[in-house]
């Protein structure tokens, strides 16, 4: 992992809260895995202070796509960015990272979860696994990474809460359709999260959970990351994760 300096491309809106950044990355673009994240410097000041974790959503030639949901003022100033700004990002982090295992592979993402799953999707599709996406979101307008989905010629299946595309309800029924020989990996909200790991407790499904938390260093050093393990002890999100099975941590 390194500090590196990225020019922006394009940063465009999607739809709903949702952006895409594509940043000139080709020292991150040769290393970067599903599941591995970057620290990105929104602010040369105090305001706000910190970098912002984000996910690498996919990669493309020497190219990197970051896709964000403006929630607070980190992300409502990268919103703001136009091609040819120079930004710094500290990557790629996390060490625990998505399961390889299996030859079948259902991957389901809350909301901007979803971009915690797209280069992971795309990884063993090249291994030439098979590959089902479930993308849940409030409604139609928040379904902002349909356009990638459809891009890559992925299968997918779509809910929203008020049934307004696809199935009406919580994505994570999805894994009542589908046997235990698919192995899960999700990513969304901590309810969402929750969720998955209940269901799975009695439907045998193997689940590996991406985990967000607020990071403040993003690798290993302030502890203000860390969830609660099986085993009475606390792990690093940003250090021993953003991946953990998901029997192994109290969520
Ligand atoms: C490993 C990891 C990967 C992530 N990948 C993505 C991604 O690909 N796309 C994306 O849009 N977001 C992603 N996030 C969440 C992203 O880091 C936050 O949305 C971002 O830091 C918000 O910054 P802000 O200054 O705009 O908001 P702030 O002003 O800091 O906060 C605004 C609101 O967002 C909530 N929030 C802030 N940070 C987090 C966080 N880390 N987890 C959950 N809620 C948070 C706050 O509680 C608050 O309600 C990821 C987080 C982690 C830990
Ligand atoms: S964010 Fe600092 S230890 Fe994880």
């Amino acid at each position: 992992m390194e500090d590196h300096l990225l020019e922006v491309k394009e940063n465009i809106h999607l739809s709903g809260r949702t952006w895409v950044l594509r940043l000139s990355a080709p020292a991150l673009a040769e290393k970067v895995r599903g599941g591995h994240f970057l620290m990105i410097e929104v602010s040369k000041s105090y305001d706000p202070m910190g970098r912002r974790a984000f996910a690498v959503g996919d990669v493309r030639g020497d190219e990197i796509l970051i896709f964000y949901d403006v929630v607070g003022r980190g992300t409502e100033i990268m919103s703001g960015w136009v091609r040819g700004d120079r930004i710094r990002a500290f990557g790629p982090l996390g060490k625990g990272l998505f399961s390889y295992e299996g030859d079948k592979h259902l991957l389901v993402g809350g909301g901007i979860g979803l971009a915690g799953l797209t280069l992971f999707g795309k990884e063993l599709r090249n291994m030439g696994k098979e590959v089902v996406f479930a993308y849940g979101a409030r409604s139609a307008e928040h379904l902002s990474m349909m356009d990638w989905l459809k891009e890559e010629g992925f299968s997918y299946i779509v809910f929203t809460d008020d049934g307004s595309a696809g199935r009406k309800g919580p994505v994570t029924e999805i894994l009542r359709d589908f046997d235990s020989s698919w192995v899960v990996s999700a990513c969304g909200p901590k309810a969402m999260m929750r969720e998955v790991k209940r269901i799975s407790e009695r439907t045998g499904h193997k689940v590996y959970l991406s985990l967000e938390a607020r990071m403040a260093c993003g690798w290993g050093v302030c502890l203000g990351c860390v969830v609660r393990t099986r085993d009475r002890r606390y792990r690093r999100v940003c250090w021993e994760g953003p991946v953990f099975p998901a029997e192994e941590v109290l969520i």
